[in-house]
């Protein structure tokens, strides 16, 4: 679509062929298409709480059809126009117009990406941007073309023929993917595993000549044709050439070969986040979870993965927490010295930073450092109540006398409120003790968001895990 030219950036060029005809793309093209989105997304079991991004996502279809079944679905395509109308089929999902090459989503967001005749050979860089927005172990659904020529239905793509032969031989250095081994090669390249093939049925289906001369001119290469032949001459050449395959009673029919590729990315990355393997399906309760960790931290959390083998059991637990925490009336800081006094006289790194990050924020870093240390000369008297008495109960509850209580009542804490402070940091425990003997490692991003002063007060337990490196792909050295 070299037209546009000038300053445009090279990705919104799209828009020219695709975009000047959102609606005909819509209702004429598109919907030629849903075989093909129907057996990717059963092949990627693609349900409830499924956060799927549909790559190239055009007017938005498969987006629609991902969130009819329980999908939470984002989209994005380089067209406005079709971006337009993926918003006004599907106005709950996050439709985003831009460069599938700098996908606008943090690492780890989504469990399936898919992306239907929209990432080729030409475009491998897409691939790298994929598997960071997937989380470990999570899908990858592609479908490229096929053996075009030896399909009954080889025909309905002649006219994109009609284009210069420099746009036709780009066309065909896009459908390299699809011949044997070459999407499989540049999967694996690209840091994917478990690459397959799968059965993915493509059908186009017109009324009549007219009507698929009219579905042919809304789509990027039949601009590029009409560019070189007019729009008229398209039209009328490719409703004579449809013509010829008109059949009495029945549509024009048109099956085209397409190959599907599912790829998983590496259920554990580099060092492992835990000693067990991440779930190889998401309960919608793990889901939701590895949601909430995306938004509040862009990231999700290594313990969030282990404990997605049974996410319920984890929320009866912060369930009981917010139940003694309101007994207690604790607020975030003294629930930050309560955990990091428990934390780092268990040895437990991973809470140390998390909730030493927390106490620097709602108080400051030298006193977070200070706790975690077993310094508590920054708290007032009824804080200080607080951390010795977690101390106590994580390093040895059987050493405990009735005068180690005594400083909470003095604190001004009711028997009530002491059962729910002791129970709050027994909970804390419970919840490190898993994570610490299952070997969660502390996410690597807490190296960056961590206090400097936090991050030299834990000098125990396991270190935060190194910063992945990117895979190499083809051409870097
Ligand atoms: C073959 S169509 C596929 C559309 C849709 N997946 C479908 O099934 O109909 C290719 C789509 O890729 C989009 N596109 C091309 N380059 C892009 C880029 N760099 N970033 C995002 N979308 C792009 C076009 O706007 C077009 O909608």
């Amino acid at each position: 679509m070299s037209d546009l030219g000038g300053d445009e950036p090279q990705w919104k060029l799209p828009d020219a062929g695709w975009g000047r005809k959102a609606a005909d793309a819509a209702t004429l093209h598109e919907p030629q298409n849903i075989r093909e989105y129907v057996a990717m997304h059963q092949h990627l079991k693609v349900g409830n709480g499924t956060r799927l991004l549909d790559v190239a996502c055009g007017a938005g279809l498969a987006v629609e059809l991902a969130t009819a079944r329980g999908a939470t679905a984002a989209g994005i395509d380089a067209s406005p126009r079709l971006v337009a109308v993926a918003r006004d089929r599907s106005p709950g999902a996050d439709l985003r117009v831009g460069d599938m090459r700098a996908l606008p989503w943090a690492d780890d967001a989504f469990d399936v990406v898919t992306s239907f005749r929209g990432i080729w050979g030409t475009t491998p860089e897409v691939l790298d941007e994929v598997r960071r927005v997937l989380r470990p172990g999570g899908l990858l659904g592609l479908t490229v073309w096929g053996h075009v020529k030896a399909s009954p239905g080889a025909w309905a793509l002649r006219p994109f023929r009609w284009a210069e032969s420099s746009q036709v031989a780009h066309q065909a250095a896009m459908n390299s993917l699809g011949k044997p081994g070459v999407g499989e090669q540049l999967l694996t390249r690209h840091g994917f595993e478990a690459v397959r093939r799968v059965d993915v049925p493509f059908v186009w289906e017109f009324a009549d000549p007219e009507s698929f001369a009219r579905a042919l001119a809304c789509t990027g290469p039949g601009y590029e044709a009409i560019q070189t032949i007019g729009e008229e001459r398209f039209r009328c050449d490719a409703a004579q050439l449809a013509a010829a395959y008109a059949r009495d009673g029945l549509p024009l029919r048109a099956e085209i070969n397409l190959v599907g590729f599912v790829a998983r990315v590496p259920a554990v990355v580099g060092a492992g986040s835990s000693f067990l393997a991440e779930p190889e399906e998401l309960t919608p309760a793990a889901s939701a979870s590895y949601a909430d960790d995306s938004a509040e931290l862009g990231y999700v959390m290594n313990a969030t993965r282990m404990w997605a083998h049974d996410t319920e059991a984890l929320e009866l637990v912060f369930k009981a927490l917010g139940r003694v925490t309101k007994t207690a009336e604790l607020s975030r800081r003294d629930r930050g010295i309560l955990v990091t006094a428990a934390a780092s006289a268990l040895g437990d790194s991973y809470c140390s930073l998390a909730w030493g990050t927390k106490l620097a924020a709602a108080a400051s870093a030298q006193l977070s450092a200070g706790v975690l240390a077993g310094d508590d000369s920054l708290l007032a008297d009824r804080e200080r109540a607080l951390a010795r008495w977690a101390r106590l109960v994580a390093a040895d509850p059987n050493s405990t006398a009735v005068a180690d209580v005594q400083p909470l009542r003095e604190a001004g804490y009711g028997e009530a409120q002491i059962l729910a402070i002791t129970a709050y940091v027994a909970l804390r425990v419970a919840f490190s003790s898993v994570n610490d003997a299952l070997g969660a490692v502390p996410d690597w991003q807490l190296r960056s968001s961590t206090p400097e002063a936090v991050l030299e007060a834990v000098t125990f337990g396991r270190a935060p895990a190194p910063a992945p490196t990117p895979v190499a792909g083809p051409g870097s050295s």
